[in-house]
């Protein structure tokens, strides 16, 4: 377990040194005050006097204990803290490095409210870990094994009788974790699906709240929640009496040295203030012991968080080259590309060239495969056969940094972060100076809805971009892409929310933005793609034909189709007084 965070900890380890060894001198500290207070009693036992100044002193000797323990423990904590904290910002930095690098398919497999979980309760529960079972573990351990051996050689025979609670103590705790472990893995399954439920429910609150109130959803939040407190209950239940036994038995170390220490003394094969003494050590040996054993029952729970962690660590990252770009030009090729999502195939070899300078539409049923072809020019996913190149380099010799330079990408789902929309257009490109944003957001039709907002272009987009109409977060989107200017665009339905009139204008700042570039364009309204230099079709997954609008009129029927349906939907009307025809 450490092995897999131990590379985390990095230069924090000397921190975490520092902390062990506080700590030891600390717990050190405050079990000394035993042995005065045998100081004390073990005279009276024998009926000698003693002065005040000599109880003064050891009185004085305690409080000086206690504060050097104090002084220790608090300084140690907060080395563990330090050293803790600056390990899961690396964990949680690094974690965040290699998502970057997954295919989305794995991320949207794991599921936002895992991936959460993981983020931040898991790496959270490793502060458990290096802020406290490490430091406090070690010393906890440390402290008692050398007590024992000093009451071994105070009295080897009441020292003995120690030995029986500690055993029954562990005992009682290895069986606790051992049923424990046979309902972990149910637990945490069921805490990960509530998160995961819970967060689909938070998102999708509008649908819930018009179509399913009572329905689904509803019932599916409920047997979560309602399984995770079962799964909860029945980890418990299994460790509850085990926990009891530990708990009460370790501390009580005197359990039988008491009576039988007792008649070791009557018997006179052990001196009374040999008794006492071994008595007074065993306090400090109790209490620290159970808190290592507290700590020890921690650790099934976080190796499983760990290995939680590693595994989303651990998925294979996209092929990706080290490589600058070196293509010849900006032609794209997609050659024989086969992709599927998982075991069902969604591309079966597409074929296709997209020349520098040109338009390429790719038009298609949905679910034809559009959209799918699109992502993988920006490497969302690997391909599972074939090759995608620009300018002659695969996109997988290249680094990922590389290719985005490369590529603009206009998704069909647009996101925008909750920050201003300002800082939404800059994303497309970070060192861009004001006045070349608002010239952006100006060619991307934003000015007349940015005027409309309070707070114009400082306003913020609000959770995923909510705050905003589905043509507005377009515009934003495709503002973000003109800044970029990079010399490959594609565009997925980049227009499909705006009204005609925006749409006129929008394609007139897209031709500009356009001029010797490669743009790839997805598009349902046939009329927008009509003057691409290449139409393709895409049909289940096959480009079926490629050619210029005129061209396919004439030799594709389903683009003939498609064309028939895409205009006869831009001419619906709704009949006056009467239902759409
Ligand atoms: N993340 C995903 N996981 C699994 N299957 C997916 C995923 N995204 C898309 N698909 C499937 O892949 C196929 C192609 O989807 P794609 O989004 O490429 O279609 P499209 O042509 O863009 O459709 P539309 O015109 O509706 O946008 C569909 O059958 C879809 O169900
Ligand atoms: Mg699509």
């Amino acid at each position: 377990m450490f092995k897999k965070v131990a590379p985390y900890i990095g230069e924090n380890k000397k921190y975490t040194i520092a902390a062990v060894v506080l700590m030891i001198i600390g717990i050190f500290a405050n079990t000394v005050p035993y042995f005065f207070l045998y100081q004390i009693i073990s005279p009276l036992t024998k009926g000698e006097s003693i002065d005040l100044s000599f109880i003064l002193i050891r009185v004085i000797a305690v409080a000086v204990c206690e504060l050097i323990f104090a002084f220790c423990y608090t300084q140690g904590l907060g080395y563990s803290h330090v050293s803790a904290y600056n390990t899961l910002k690396n964990l949680r930095v690094s974690l965040q490095g290699k998502m970057e690098k997954q295919p989305l398919g794995n991320i949207q497999e794991l599921g936002t409210g895992r991936i959460k979980k993981v983020f931040t309760d898991d790496i959270d529960q490793i502060e458990l870990l290096l802020a406290h079972a490490i430091p406090e573990g070690i010393a906890n351990i440390a402290i008692p094994v050398l007590i024992i051996i000093l009451m071994f050689i105070a009295s080897w025979k009441v020292a003995i009788l120690s030995i029986v609670p500690i055993i029954l103590g562990m005992f009682a705790m290895g069986k606790m974790m051992k049923s424990g472990l046979s309902k972990m893995n149910a637990y945490y399954e069921s805490a990960a699906r509530m998160n995961n439920t819970i967060i689909e429910y938070v998102n999708g609150m509008e649908v819930v709240k018009v179509f399913n109130k009572d329905g689904d959803s509803y019932k599916r939040f409920g047997d979560v929640v309602k399984s995770y407190r079962d799964f909860t209950l029945d980890w418990y239940r299994v460790c509850w009496p085990w926990m009891a036994i530990y708990a009460s038995i370790l501390p009580c170390l005197v359990l039988l040295m008491v009576p039988v220490g007792s008649l070791f003394v009557i018997g006179e094969s052990v001196a009374m203030d040999k008794l006492i003494l071994v008595l007074c050590m065993s306090f400090a040996v109790g209490p620290s012991i159970l808190k290592a054993l507290n700590f020890a029952g921690k650790f099934p729970q976080l190796n499983y968080k760990i290995a939680e962690l590693e595994k989303m660590m651990e998925h294979p990252p996209l092929k990706e080259g080290k490589s600058e770009f070196k293509g010849r030009n900006r032609d794209v090729s997609f050659n024989n590309v086969h992709f599927g999502y998982g075991e069902k195939e969604v591309l079966h070899g597409i074929s296709l060239e997209l020349k520098q300078g040109t338009t390429t539409a790719l038009v298609g049923e949905s679910g034809s495969g559009k959209s799918t072809l699109a992502k993988l020019l920006v490497h969302y996913y690997d391909i599972d056969q074939g090759s995608i190149e620009i300018g002659g380099q695969d996109i997988t010799d290249m680094s990922l940094e590389a290719l985005n330079d490369q590529v603009a990408y206009v998704s069909q789902e647009q996101f925008l972060f909750n920050t201003s929309l300002y800082e939404n257009i800059l994303i497309g490109k970070p060192g861009a100076t004001g006045d070349e944003v608002l010239d952006a957001a100006h060619r991307a039709q934003c000015d007349e809805f940015l005027e409309r907002l309070p707070l114009g272009i400082e306003t913020l987009a609000g959770d995923g971009g909510k705050q905003l109409s589905g043509g507005e977060r377009q515009r934003i989107s495709l503002a973000r892409a003109i800044l970029k200017n990079a010399p490959i665009i594609v565009l997925d339905e980049a227009t499909a929310f705006m009204d005609p009139e925006n749409e006129e204008k929008m394609k007139a700042a897209i031709d500009e933005i356009i001029k010797d570039k490669t743009v790839l364009v997805i598009a349902h309204r046939l009329s927008t793609i009509k003057n691409a230099d290449k139409i393709c079709v895409i049909k289940d997954g096959n480009c079926i034909a490629a050619d210029t609008h005129d061209k396919l009129l004439e030799s594709s029927s389903e683009y003939k189709k498609l064309w028939e349906a895409s205009v006869s939907a831009s001419t619906w009307k709704i009949k006056e007084g009467g239902p759409a025809a």
